[in-house]
């Protein structure tokens, strides 16, 4: 398949009219690359799964560009959907609604519910109010891959899979929306994102984070969004995550890094800037500053991606704070590590 490249500076009919026709176009958004299709077409979806080679029980996004979109996707707005989507829509932040009869199976994975996000990225607003059509959307990556960030990566993974990809610059947030369930009771984040724990405990009051967040999933244990029971944001090089007082996890990380490349092992460290200089290795990328977190946030994805560019074998990286957008990265980085810790002393 010949994938057709559109800037993000042009006119988008081509684009929608791909989308109409049943076809996929990947997009830029605020948080990584979507790529989309009709949410509508069980067809034009079922190929969704098909480019990314993801698995069919996992579901997927639906986008809208107006608020009236979502109304005859639901049965139901609970006061605490509408309190989120007054503060953080448009935005990084998905919610979880029960699902209306119009909404096709295959784009909830068979579930009952289904997930609903206003993008803020004015690319993908423009291409869903051009085809006037919701749009299912996941990151436009091979599944199991980090998220793409930017046009190179997903041409990387989806040219010749997709119709087209519109090409626009490198995404704001870099790590993916939100997932909030507000079918329960309280709030629950099914996945963190660019909207935090502490914005939605500000506006909330009350907030709970899925119990299947945070650790590897036992035998059994069964998370709420199914997309977390994956293997994810994974390079090919084996990414392991150094805990501790900071003086010794650098002294750790030198440590192993040696012991590694006497087994004749390509090393790579992820460092930020502010201790880029204290480390020895083949490889060693700064993921941002430690002043400011979003800038970490933003360049996660694409640096995991550039030690698999480099042919790293291993690579170790500090442990980043747990507030505020932290939740978010130390989630992915957990994920994309496999849960594999080492703890410094
Ligand atoms: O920022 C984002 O959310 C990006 C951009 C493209 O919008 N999209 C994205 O989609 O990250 P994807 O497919 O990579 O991740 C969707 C997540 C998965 O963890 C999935 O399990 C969860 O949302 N999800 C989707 N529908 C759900 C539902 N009905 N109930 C619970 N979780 C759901
Ligand atoms: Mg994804």
């Amino acid at each position: 398949m010949e994938t057709i490249i559109i800037s993000n500076t042009n006119d988008l009919q081509q684009a929608a009219d791909i989308l109409q026709e049943g076809g996929l176009v990947a997009s830029p958004t605020e948080t990584v690359y979507g790529l989309c299709a009709n949410a509508l077409n069980e067809e034009a979806v079922k190929n969704i799964y098909k480019a990314k080679g993801r698995p069919s029980d996992n579901p997927l996004i639906v986008h809208i560009a107006d608020l009236s979109m979502l109304q005859p996707l639901v049965t139901e707005i609970s006061p605490i959907a509408k309190t989120l989507m007054d503060h953080f829509w448009p935005g990084p932040m998905t919610l979880v609604f029960k699902a209306s009869k119009i909404v096709p199976k295959v784009v909830t994975g068979g579930l009952d519910t289904v997930a609903v996000r206003f993008p803020s990225d004015p690319t993908i607003q423009n291409l869903i109010k051009t085809s006037k059509l919701p749009l299912a959307a996941p990151s436009a990556n091979t599944s199991g891959k980090p998220s793409p960030t930017n046009f190179t990566r997903v041409y990387e993974d989806l040219n010749g899979k997709i119709d087209c990809i519109i090409q626009g610059g490198n995404s704001a947030f870099g790590v993916e929306s939100t997932v909030i369930d507000t079918t329960s009771e309280i709030a629950t984040i099914l996945r963190p994102g660019g909207v935090t724990f502490e914005m939605l405990e500000e506006v909330l009051g009350n907030v709970m984070i899925d119990p299947a967040l945070g650790h590897k999933l036992k035998e059994g244990e069964v998370p709420k969004a199914p997309g977390m029971k994956y293997t994810h944001y994974a390079p090919n090089a084996e990414v392991i995550i150094v805990k501790g007082e900071k003086d010794k996890v650098i002294a750790k990380i030198n440590e192993l890094v040696r012991e590694g490349q006497n087994l004749g092992k390509k090393i790579g460290v992820m460092a930020t800037d502010e201790t880029l200089s204290l480390f020895n290795a083949d490889t060693i990328f700064s993921v941002g500053t430690e002043k400011n977190p979003t800038t970490i946030a933003a360049n996660l994805f694409e640096v995991l991606r550039k030690y698999d560019d480099e042919k790293v074998d291993i690579v170790y990286t500090l442990a980043f704070q747990t507030t505020g957008i932290g939740g978010a990265i130390m989630n992915r980085l957990e994920k994309s590590a496999g849960y594999h810790f080492i703890e410094a002393y």
